[in-house]
């Protein structure tokens, strides 16, 4: 019999919260900070993997930034995402939906147009040769104002053809969703996914504001809501999809360890979690390091890892077609397994 990390390993899998800036691994910001002339606040990647030490969300944030600088071509932005891809594909991520920050680049100088085509190429060329499908979801700061956001939006409008959804990222506190209450108005009415992270630092009233007024198809993270079963009864009964990046609420205190993590439980509440990595270069590991850590900090069995398998997919964007396409493989998966 299959170990349970060769059985997550080889399950096809989506992955939906992925920040496309947290991918950037040391070796490879040395590199381009050398290609482009940047200098850094770290002599090299393994000086810089030591000080991946974060106390909270906002001391994770200021680094994750305060890296960007070394992203300045279209080149950068296909060799970043390029690299993502084919990390994911190789650990049978099928689909992924990609979260990009252009407020974090459009601020230092660099066009939108530079990121997106960086971007974009990587996707296109991803899709043909290592068979993952993506989807691009295009985030807002919410440490930025809602004026800034809309300037950004408008930016999008022009690549609308490339992106599938609005996110809302960054610091939770002190930046309640009620602030881009018009700018998620516009995106319902452009047609876009939207999705908004809430409940990781913030209470579940934070998530239950999100709701209520921005409408958003997911949340990000949401790990919070057990704080409050109305909202968890209503989170199952809508089956609204919570994106749970486990590796990421360890590294950044969210939970004091990975034993004390609530997936399980999310999970036995019949909530529609699915796991991610959020940001693998900071968190120490790429999705399937955050299947197995959780597995084996939770006990997680094989029915565990095929729902959340299941879940990634039903909780895409994906069409009810395609979906049902990767329902099937995951079965005949299983089952094969089983044997
Ligand atoms: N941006 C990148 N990672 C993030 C996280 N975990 N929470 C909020 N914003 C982010
Ligand atoms: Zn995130």
């Amino acid at each position: 019999m299959n170990s349970l990390a060769d059985f997550i390993a080889g399950i096809p899998k989506a992955e939906i919260h992925l920040h496309i800036e947290g991918t950037l691994e040391p070796e490879l910001m040395v590199t381009l900070g050398k290609r482009n002339g940047v200098s850094l606040p770290f002599p090299d990647a393994e000086t810089a993997r030591k000080a991946y030490n974060f106390s909270d969300l906002q001391s994770f944030l200021d680094i994750y930034y305060q890296a960007t600088a070394v992203l300045i071509t279209e080149e950068d932005f296909y060799d970043l995402t390029f690299a993502y891809l084919k990390k994911a594909a190789s650990q049978n991520v099928r689909h992924a939906e990609i979260f990009f920050d252009p407020q974090s680049h459009t601020n230092r100088g660099i066009t939108f147009e530079t990121v997106i085509r960086g971007i974009e190429r990587a996707v296109v060329e991803a899709h043909s040769t290592l068979n993952i499908s993506t989807k691009l979801i295009m985030c807002v700061l919410r440490h930025l104002s809602e004026k800034e956001g809309l300037k950004i939006f408008d930016k999008a409008l022009a690549w609308k053809q490339w992106i599938a959804g609005i996110g809302l990222d960054s610091s939770e506190r002190g930046n309640p969703p009620e602030k881009f209450r018009n700018l998620f108005e516009r995106a319902h009415e452009e047609g876009f996914l939207t999705v908004a992270h809430a409940g990781e630092e913030g209470s579940a009233a934070s998530i239950r504001n999100t709701l209520d007024t921005l409408h958003v198809n997911r949340i990000d993270h949401g790990v919070h809501c057990m704080e409050d079963d109305t909202l968890v009864a209503e989170l199952v009964q809508k089956q609204i999809p919570l994106t749970v990046c486990p590796l990421s609420n360890v590294r950044l205190k969210v939970f004091e360890s990975m034993k004390q993590h609530n997936l399980k439980a999310m999970l036995k509440k019949g909530l529609c979690v699915t796991v991610n990595s959020d940001d693998p270069a900071y968190f120490g590991g790429y999705v399937n390091e955050n299947y197995l850590e959780a597995a084996n900090a939770l006990h997680l069995n094989r029915n565990d890892i095929i729902q959340l398998a299941q879940n990634s997919f039903t909780a895409s964007s994906l069409s009810t077609v395609h979906k049902q396409l990767y329902l099937d493989e995951i079965d005949r998966y299983a089952s094969s397994r089983n044997a």
